[in-house]
């Protein structure tokens, strides 16, 4: 039976992840901003990975993958930019094309809250999403965040910002 978990992301990770943005590079590029090309490498992955890692031990950043027991890495969610002293945290999370519309999204969001919470003690969490994102804004919404409505109505901007007081 396949079982889906989610743990931090690894320094070993470096070729199961390359081959996850590589297969979904221009699924994620659809949606959200292209990674730079030099990314897409052994080499490219390994830095990134380094990089997450540091800014962990530094407790800025916290790097999550969802992992499936038969298919490997399906997805990765991240805590980004934890700023302790003010309590708060933005989320980012990205699924295997083959993988979405089964509730993985939710699933790691729902795991970034619990950690934010616990492990960081944070007490505010905030998204910003391309307005014509619609899956990830009913993933942010199914998990209580709140869209904040000067993001929304500005038409200068193709973003808005999603909030969670927890
Ligand atoms: C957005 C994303 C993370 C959603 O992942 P997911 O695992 O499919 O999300 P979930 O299954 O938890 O929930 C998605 C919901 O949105 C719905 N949905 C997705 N696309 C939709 C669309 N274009 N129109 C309407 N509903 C849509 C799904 O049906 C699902 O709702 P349901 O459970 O009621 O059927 C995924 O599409 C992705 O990785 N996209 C590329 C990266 C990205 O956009 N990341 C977010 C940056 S803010």
């Amino acid at each position: 039976m396949k079982t889906i978990s989610i743990r931090k992301l690894e320094n070993t990770d470096i070729e199961a992840l390359l081959a996850f943005e590589i297969r979904n590079r221009e699924w994620f590029e659809s949606q959200i901003d292209a990674r730079d090309p030099s990314f897409y490498s052994s080499q490219g992955v390994a830095a990134h990975i380094e990089c997450y890692l540091a800014d962990f031990a530094r407790g800025t950043w916290h790097p999550f993958v969802i992992e499936d027991s038969i298919a490997g890495i399906v997805g990765r969610a991240n805590l980004k930019s934890i700023h302790s002293p003010k309590g708060a945290a933005e989320v980012g999370y990205r699924i295997d094309q083959r993988f979405c519309g089964q509730g993985l999204a939710t699933l790691a969001l729902q795991h970034l809250i619990r950690e934010a919470r616990m492990h960081w003690q944070l007490t505010q969490l905030f998204a910003h999403v391309y307005k014509d994102n619609v899956g990830s804004r009913k993933v942010l919404e199914r998990c209580g965040f709140l869209l904040e409505h000067e993001s929304w109505i500005d038409e200068t901007k193709d973003e808005c910002r999603f909030i969670l007081s927890i």
